[in-house]
Parts: structure tokens; sequence; C-alpha cells
């Protein structure tokens, strides 16, 4: 006799909710879902023990009629696509046709619903897949769907829950995607009788991101905008100071619906590069508008993931879009400044209350900044062509006009040998000597070899260092490479190459040195990395290696010509490995330490 039987539909439903229910907030988006395509513009989400007991959710959307109402926990049962042809641009969140059924196979239901035009409203209830018969009701319009007692036949999946507090995580989770999405619906999300967010889309949406997550969050984000080749992109990007440990804080919609696509992550990262340190994570908010035929959403049961076709299009608008608006912006890192120590004890010590700004103060009392003199125009201008031979950077000391350098008659102190302390209009900032030359030599060197190969000088007696065989193959094979960044290597003898030329840029590092470490770098990643990515490797050790050192006592024009490069690079806040170069401190943070205000 076969084996092979034929599944009956509850089993084949409960088989579907195992895809798409996978706990509770799996059921609260599904149900949110289906109010919004029914064109609610207010949602209300009430949820008892985590969702475990009960999660109801109600609209005030278009609702149904009695038959709808008993068709809809059918399986495969839609009002959102009719034929094969709509499955090619789904504006809807919901298609599929299995979110009612499947949910209705694993829970006790009762759902109440009055469609627009209807003098009354109609009930059904579900224990499990069995259905009662339809019944009046009285409602206003829209539609509640109450869920209790999920898994309660199933005890394996009911196991699986976890507790309260990380179902409501879930849960809430769930409900900002949609806020975020949806910013002009009026949402409210109740846990055990309190309220958790009572949102009204009258809000601005910095309003609702500042109740959603936090007001500092909101108050850090720059926005951009873009509109090219058929892909609207709209971001709001969390500014350094606010990033993360992980991605978890990066919302992507596409076309209103929540997704995670890993060429837009890439896109993200790849925008903050050199902006954020490699292992910290933006927060941003990218809404990205483009045709619903250009992506394919039937790919994923609970359709978090799309499939592109053209996927890097996708990815090239998103970078140029957010990369744009990052290095045009000028990212200032603000002193954090502890809570006064009166503040939080009031009758302690004031001792406990010497912080960083009060350090700096008592610095400045001290010693007697350094006061430019009153040059003229001219004189500076001479005093600057004059300074090829300072240490800074011999050929690359460029001529600013008087104008250009007249914001930098200023006062400034360099400290420990490794900081500079400058006075500016509303305060002071404290700049890293090295972090700030590793940006201004990393944005010269790739200006530079952009356009061109680096300018470099003979070196007086060349010299020699011994190559393994693979190495000599990796100098080979990036030959090309090696003469745009102005080195000169040529073969001496066997295994013996010979530094012949090294550029004028990178006078600070060990010529001996640094092509060591970029021999290396080319045998280890030459091959396999995108040349692009290799190129910003090499300038990022370059800079590092060739730039002053922490430790290092400046002459004043050494200074003043760091500080008047700090005014002519992009993303003079950040070296390239994306750590701050300056922190700033204003007159009102001082006031407020001292008590003044
Ligand atoms: N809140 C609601 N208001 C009005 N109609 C609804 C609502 N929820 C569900 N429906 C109807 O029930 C149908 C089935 O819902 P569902 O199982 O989630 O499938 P889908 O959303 O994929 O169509 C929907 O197509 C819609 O017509
Ligand atoms: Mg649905």
């Amino acid at each position: 006799m076969g084996q092979i039987v034929v599944l009956d539909q509850n089993m084949i439903n409960m088989i579907a909710a195992g895809e798409v229910i996978e706990r509770p907030a799996s059921v609260v988006k599904e149900l949110m879902e289906n109010s919004i395509d029914a064109g609610a513009t207010k949602i209300t989400v009430s949820i008892e023990d985590g969702g475990r007991k009960l999660m109801s959710v109600s609209d005030n959307g278009y609702g149904m009629d009695a038959e709808d109402l008993a068709k809809a926990f059918e399986p495969h049962t839609t009002s959102k696509i009719k034929t094969s042809k709509d499955l090619h641009s789904i504006s809807t969140l919901g298609f599929r046709g299995e979110a009612l059924a499947s949910i209705a196979s694993v829970a006790q239901i009762k759902a109440v619903s009055r469609a627009k035009d209807s003098a009354g409203a109609n009930c059904i209830e579900i224990d499990c897949g069995s259905k009662s018969s339809i019944s009046p009701a009285s409602a206003d319009f829209g539609t509640t769907i109450q869920v209790r007692d999920l898994f309660y036949k199933l005890p394996a999946r009911r196991k699986f829950l976890r507790t309260v507090n990380t179902e409501m995580e879930h849960i809430t989770e769930q409900f900002k995607r949609i806020a975020l999405a949806k910013k002009n619906l009026d949402m409210t999300l109740i846990h055990n009788n309190r309220e958790v967010y009572r949102l009204s889309g009258k809000e601005s949406f910095r309003r609702r991101i500042a109740e959603l997550f936090s007001s500092e969050i909101s108050e850090n984000l720059i926005e951009t905008e873009s509109d090219e080749k058929g892909i609207h992109i709209f971001a709001l990007l969390g500014t350094p100071n606010i990033s993360k440990t992980n991605n978890k804080f990066q919302y992507v919609f596409l076309n209103g619906r929540f997704i995670r696509d890993k060429f837009i992550s890439h896109a993200i990262k790849e925008a903050y590069r050199g902006i954020l340190e490699p292992d910290r994570f933006p927060i941003a908010f990218l809404f990205i508008q483009m045709p619903y035929e250009d992506y394919d959403v039937n790919v994923h049961p609970t359709k978090i993931e799309v499939r592109f076709y053209n996927a890097n299009l996708v990815h090239s608008q998103i970078l140029g879009c957010l990369r744009e608006k990052l290095l045009g912006t000028e990212f200032h890192t603000r002193a954090k400044l502890p809570i006064p120590a009166q503040a939080k004890h009031r009758l302690g010590t004031s001792h406990r209350s010497q912080t960083i700004t009060d350090a700096m103060a008592e610095f400045f009392r001290r010693h007697k900044p350094i006061q430019t003199q009153q040059q003229t125009g001219s004189a500076i201008m001479d005093y600057y062509s004059r300074q090829h031979t300072a240490d800074i950077q011999t050929t690359e000391t460029q001529a600013y006009s008087p104008a250009q350098i007249g914001s930098l008659e200023t006062k400034f102190l360099q400290i420990h040998d490794s900081y500079i302390v400058e006075q500016t209009d509303d305060g002071f900032i404290i700049i890293d000597q090295h972090a700030l030359h590793e940006r201004i030599l990393y944005e010269k060197l790739s200006n530079r070899i952009r356009n061109n190969k680096l300018e470099s000088q003979r070196l007086l007696i060349p010299e020699s260092l011994e190559i393994t065989d693979a190495e000599a193959d990796a100098i080979k094979k990036n030959a090309e490479l090696i003469d745009k960044l102005g080195i000169e290597l040529v073969p001496f003898g066997p295994r013996i190459y010979a530094i012949q030329a090294f550029p004028t840029l990178l006078a600070r590092a060990e010529a001996i040195d640094f092509v060591r470490d970029l021999i290396d770098l080319l045998t280890d990643k030459g091959v396999g990395l995108d040349p692009d990515r290799l190129l910003d490797e090499i300038l990022n050790m370059a800079a590092c290696k060739a730039a002053i050192k922490a430790g290092q006592r400046l002459s004043d024009s050494e200074i003043i010509q760091l500080l008047a490069d700090r005014q002519h690079i992009e993303c003079a806040g950040r070296c390239p490995h994306g750590r701050p170069t300056t922190i700033k401190f204003s007159l009102s943070d001082l006031e407020k330490q001292f008590k003044r205000t």
C-alpha cells in the first residue's frame, strides 16, 4: 500500500504558520500590515504578557463585510492580487493570502469588522482552525482582530517563546518599523494596560524618531535626498558620535516596506568609510522609492528580503547619495561633560568636580597662550612661502590667501607635545595632532594620486631590501601602482631590490619601513581586493606612517600650517580610520561647569 497521503487543510495551514509565524511579533506585524493595506489612518495595538496571552490590533480601515470576513481566514485568500501579472508590481504590504489562515490555525481568534458603507459589524471566532459561523456585532467602522494563546495546542512551539520582556521587545521593534515607514499614521502601543507609545500622524518626523528612540538620536541626524535613474532616496544619517556596535539601528524602507538587504547595508558601511571606525555602525534611516516592477518581493515568506533586478544600480545610487552628504559635512566631536559632582551629591566635596573643562581653563590661566603677532597679509604670505623647509611638508605647503589665513590669527597652544588647543569664536577646540595630520595627508595623497602620480625625490643613497620570490611577484604584478605612488623600486641582485626614489609627501616616513609594509600588503591583499580598496588601504597606511606623531614638539609655523590645512580639507573632523581629530568645548559648557549660569 502506498505511504503517501494528502495533508488536510489545517495541517497545511499549520505548516505555513511555521514559516510565517515565528513568535508573537510576527502576528503583530501581519495584523498591522493588513490594517495599512486596508487604508487605516489609525492603528491601536494592545498586548498582554508579551503577546503570549493576547494580541489585539484595531484599525479604522475600510473593513470587511460578512462574506469577506468568512473568507479572510481561509488559506490562499486575498483581495490584493488577482492574476499572475499582478505579482510583478506589488504595491501592498501583503499579497500571499496566508497570514490570517496561518494565525488562525495556531491560536484563538476573534475578529470584528465593519465595512465602510455597512450598517453593522460582523464577528467570527476561530479556535485553531475550527470556525464559528458569522454573527452580527456592534462596532465602529474598521477591523479589530484579537489573537489569544498563541501556539497553545503546540507545546513544542510555545516552549520556544522567550520571556515577556524579550517577546515585547520584538513586538516593539515591529511597531517601530511600521511607525517609521508610515509617518502619518496615528499609532498606539499598549502593554498590560500601560501605554508604551502614542504617536500622532501630525507630529514632525523628527519628533516621532525622538519618541521612538531618543532625542539624542533625533537631534544628531543629517538629512539628504536624491532622485536619479528612477530611484528616489531620502535618508536621515546619524552623526559619528551616536554610532552603535551593531547594525540594528539601520532602518531601510523600500516603498514603505521594511527590508534587510546586504547590498544596501554594504553601501551604508562604505558611505561611512573613514568617518566611522571600522568596528562601529552608523544609525541610518533610509527611504527608497522605485518602481514596483524593478524588484521582486516574492522571495521570502515574511517579505523582509527582496530581489533587486539591478542591485548594482541601487548600491551605487545609495552610496553616491550618502557619501556626498557625509563628505560634505563637518562633524564636530563635542566634549562629553560629566555631570557636576554637586548635582550628583549636593553635599559632596567640590574636588570631585574637577573635569577636563576645569583642567583646560586652569591651563589657560597658567600658560599665557601664544598669540600670533599682528601680521600684514603680505608678511603672512611671505612667511608661508618661506615655509618650504618646514617639517610639515615641503612641497605640499599650500599658499593660502590672506583672507583665508585671517581666520587663523588666533590663540593656540601645544600641550603634552601631542595636542593643540585653539581658541575659537565660541569656545575652544582640542586637536589630536597625529590624527589631524593623518587626515590631511590622506586627503592630499588621494587627491594627487587619483589625478596623477605622486611627486617623488631621488634618494641620495638608494636603500636596499631583501625580497622573497612571492614578494617579487607581487612587486611585478603591482608595478604600475608602485610607480603611481612615486616609488622607484628596481631589482639590484638576486632577491634584492633598491629604493631609488620616494614620494615627497611621505618624507616623514622611513622609506625602507614604508616599502617593506607596502610589499607585505601587496603580497597579502594585492590579489583579491578590488583596486580602489587596495589603494585606499595603502594611502591609509602612508598617511599614518608619514604623519606627525604624538609626543612630537611642533614649531609655531608647523602648528599654523596644520590649522590652515584643517580649514581646507574634507572630513577634517575625523582621521582616515574614523576616529575624531578634534573635540569642541563651547563657552556655554565652560560657564555651566563654573556655575556662571
Ligand atoms: N484589517 C483588515 N481590514 C480589512 N481587510 C482585511 C484586514 N485584514 C485582512 N483583511 C482581508 O483579508 C485578506 C487576507 O489577509 P491575509 O491573510 O493577511 O492575506 P494578504 O494580506 O496577503 O492578502 C486580505 O487580502 C484582506 O482583503
Ligand atoms: Mg496580510
